[in-house]
């Protein structure tokens, strides 16, 4: 038999490994989030690309100064969204470990934005960004860039012929609470399926020939992040007119005395 000290220290080396496990974990199902997205990006900077071929073609054809300034100018702008859209992939792929950060939330909204925009657009989605306050938050940026991430593909899959999608930020009402409203016209959610959204590996969609979408970890990463960071989160829905997600996150104390609304 195992002294008690013994077993103590088994259950303290196991809870580390879940940990590590669940960070692992973590990582992965955000490395699939952006490979969800890898077709979009591709796609995108393969317009880019065009854009800068077609304008340096311009400059090189026209010699006069303000054909050549307009075709520099155009060739300036792609490259600058080109560099955006890396700068985007490769911090998002980088997790930033236990790290917290003060952060205004519409930035890591319009963060996810700049990763997500063509995804929407591909797939007949128009967005509305309603930035209503700038809440400050002290939170792990990562992993709530990955929440919003989750949250703006899984609104997107639930529009499959295309649709809207909302999102909001604001303070909540009574001063204490950032909040992000993800609002989308998609299919709904089942009254029975409500209850289990939130549980590791519930999915209801199948996985395609890439094998893409449908672990079922989406949410329940969700979940995790938000409680982890003392926050709420609430889910409306009716089926055939769509889901709305609120996150809730405490503001951050030096932010509540500044102007965070
Ligand atoms: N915006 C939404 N509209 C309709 N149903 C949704 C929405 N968000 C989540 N769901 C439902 O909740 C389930 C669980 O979502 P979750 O993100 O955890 O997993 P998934 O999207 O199925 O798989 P993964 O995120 O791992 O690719 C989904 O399968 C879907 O049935
Ligand atoms: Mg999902």
């Amino acid at each position: 038999m195992p002294s008690h000290e013994e077993t103590q220290q088994r259950i303290a080396e196991l809870e580390h490994q879940v940990e590590e496990l669940k960070n692992q974990l973590l990582q992965s199902q955000r490395l699939a989030s952006v490979g969800q997205l890898s077709s979009s990006i591709t796609h995108e900077f393969n317009n880019i690309l065009t854009t800068v071929i077609n304008y340096a073609k311009m400059g090189l054809r026209h010699k006069n100064d303000a054909t050549r300034e307009k075709s520099f100018d155009r060739i300036l702008s792609a490259g600058q969204r080109a560099a955006k859209l890396t700068t985007g992939v490769l911090s998002y792929a980088r997790a930033k470990g236990d790290r917290r950060d003060e952060i205004d939330l519409a930035e890591v909204v319009a963060d996810v934005l700049i990763l997500v925009e063509k995804d929407l657009q591909m797939n007949r989605v128009r967005l509305q960004t309603d930035i209503l306050g700038n809440p400050v938050c002290e939170v792990n940026i990562s992993h709530v860039q990955q929440v919003l991430m989750n949250m703006i593909v899984n609104a997107r899959q639930a529009m499959a012929d295309g649709g809207r999608l909302f999102l909001t930020v604001r303070v909540s009402e009574d001063g204490t609470m950032g909040e992000i409203v993800i609002r989308d016209t998609g299919a709904g959610i089942a009254a029975d399926d409500m209850r289990k959204i939130f549980e590791p590996f519930f999915s209801t969609k199948k996985s395609d020939e890439n094998g893409q979408g449908g672990t079922g970890l989406g949410l329940a990463f969700c979940r995790e992040v938000i409680e982890s960071h003392k926050g709420r989160l609430r889910v409306e829905s009716t089926i055939g007119q769509g889901t709305t997600f609120t996150l809730k996150l405490p503001l951050a104390v030096s932010a509540s005395g500044r102007k965070s609304a």
